[in-house]
C-alpha cells in the first residue's frame, strides 16, 4: 500500500463527510426515469441521516452508490473530498460497514466468525480480532460466552440483526450504511434496537446513512431526514423541521404532519423546551422530566401534575422548561401547501 493510500485508509476510519453532486443513477431498461435522479447533498462528519419514503424511490439505490454496489450514471460523490471512482470499491467496502434488511449473516459461519470478516481482510491478529468480536457482542446484547459459536439459524431475528451491526461495525469503519435494519422485527424488539444503534452512534459517533419506511423511527434516529420521492430528495432538513414544515403536501402526508397528537409523539422534548437560564431558580416541588422524551408522554405529566411547566432535565441537570404555550408552539401546523 502507497503511504497516500494507507493514510486514506486511515481517514475512511473516521466519521467520513459524504457529499453527493447532481448524481443520478440510470439502470438499463427502466424506462426514462432514473432510480436516483439529480441528488445533491451532504452527509457531514457523524451526522445520523435517514432516508425516507415509499418503495421504490430510490433509498436503496442511493445507499448502494455510496459504497459502490453500483456506480453512479452521472454526478460525482466524494468522500471526504475524494471522488468515490479514485478508491477500490473492495478498499471502500472494508471500511464501510453495511446493515441490511435480512441481516445478510453467513449461515455457515459462527457468529464470532461473522463478527471477525473485515478484522479478518484487515488482516488483524487473531487476539486482537477475538476481543474485539467479545466487546461487540457485549455492546449489542449478545452475551459472548453463549453466543459467539452459534450459527445464525440458531439465533432470533433479532438477535441476527443485532450480530449484523456489530459485523457492521467491528472494524470501526468510519461510515454505517444501514438499510431497513428492522424492518422485520418486532414493535419491542424493534425499539429496543433502535436505542442500541442510537447509543452505539453516540459512543462510536461514525457517519450513519439509514434507509426506513418508518417516520417514527426516522425522528427518533436523525440528525437530519432526506424526504425521498422518485428518486429526487424532496426536503433534507431535521425532524423538527420536516414535521413542523413539511416542505410540501406529500411530505406533509408521509409524515402525518396534520395529525396534532402524532405530531407531539414525533418531536422530543429537547426540540419544544424554553431553555433555563442558568441563574432561575427552580422550585423543590416543580415536576421533572428526563432527557430523551417526545412531547407527547411529557404534556400527559404536564397535565396530570397541574403545574404551570415540567422543568426538563439532561443527565440530572435542568436545562428547560415546557409549558403549554411551548408545547402548543410545536403543535401549529406551517405545512406549506402546493400553491398556498
Ligand atoms: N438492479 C436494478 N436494476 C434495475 N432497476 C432497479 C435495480 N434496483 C432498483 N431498481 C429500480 O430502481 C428504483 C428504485 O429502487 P430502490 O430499490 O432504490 O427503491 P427503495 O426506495 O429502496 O424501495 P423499497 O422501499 O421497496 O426498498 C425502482 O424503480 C426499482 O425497480
Ligand atoms: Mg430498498
Amino acid at each position: 500500500m502507497t503511504a497516500q493510500r494507507e493514510a486514506f485508509s486511515t481517514a475512511l476510519q473516521s466519521a467520513t463527510r459524504i457529499e453527493f453532486d447532481h448524481v443520478s443513477k440510470q439502470f438499463d431498461g427502466n424506462g426514462a426515469r432514473p432510480a436516483v435522479d439529480d441528488v445533491t447533498l451532504t452527509i457531514e462528519p457523524g451526522e445520523f441521516v435517514v432516508l425516507i419514503g415509499p418503495s421504490g424511490c430510490g433509498k436503496t439505490t442511493l445507499l448502494k452508490l455510496i459504497n459502490r454496489l453500483y456506480d453512479a450514471t452521472s454526478g460525482i460523490i466524494s468522500i471526504d473530498g475524494a471522488p468515490l471512482q479514485e478508491i477500490a470499491a473492495p478498499e471502500l467496502r472494508r471500511h464501510m460497514g453495511y446493515v441490511i434488511q435480512q441481516g445478510g449473516l453467513f449461515p455457515h459461519y459462527t457468529v464470532a466468525e461473522n463478527v471477525a470478516i473485515v478484522p479478518g481482510l484487515l488482516g488483524w491478529d487473531k487476539a486482537r480480532t477475538a476481543a474485539r468480536v467479545d466487546e461487540l457482542l457485549r455492546l449489542v446484547g449478545l452475551p459472548p460466552e453463549e453466543y459467539r459459536e452459534r450459527y445464525p439459524s440458531q439465533l432470533s431475528g433479532g438477535q441476527q440483526q443485532r450480530v449484523g451491526i456489530a459485523r457492521a461495525v467491528a472494524a470501526a469503519p468510519g461510515t454505517l450504511l444501514m438499510d431497513e435494519p428492522f424492518g422485520a422485527l418486532d414493535a419491542i424488539t424493534r425499539s429496543r434496537l433502535q436505542e442500541e444503534v442510537r447509543d452505539l452512534h453516540q459512543q462510536l459517533g461514525q457517519t450513519v446513512v439509514f434507509v426506513t419506511h418508518d417516520i417514527d423511527e426516522a425522528a427518533l434516529l436523525a440528525d437530519r431526514i432526506a424526504v425521498m420521492r422518485e428518486g429526487r430528495v424532496l426536503q433534507y432538513d431535521t425532524p423538527l423541521n420536516v414535521i413542523l414544515r413539511p416542505a410540501d403536501a406529500f411530505v406533509a402526508e408521509l409524515v402525518g404532519a396534520d395529525d396534532i397528537l402524532r405530531r407531539l409523539s414525533l418531536v422530543s422534548v429537547a426540540a419544544a423546551m424554553v431553555e433555563l437560564d442558568a441563574a432561575e431558580p427552580v422550585g423543590p416541588d416543580e415536576p421533572v422530566i428526563d432527557l430523551p422524551m417526545r412531547v407527547r408522554p411529557a404534556l400527559n405529566l404536564l397535565l396530570e401534575s397541574g403545574a404551570p411547566r415540567v422543568i426538563v432535565r439532561e443527565g440530572g441537570v435542568p436545562v428547560g422548561y415546557l409549558d403549554l404555550p411551548a408545547v402548543q408552539a410545536v403543535s401549529v401546523p406551517h405545512v406549506a401547501r402546493d400553491g398556498a
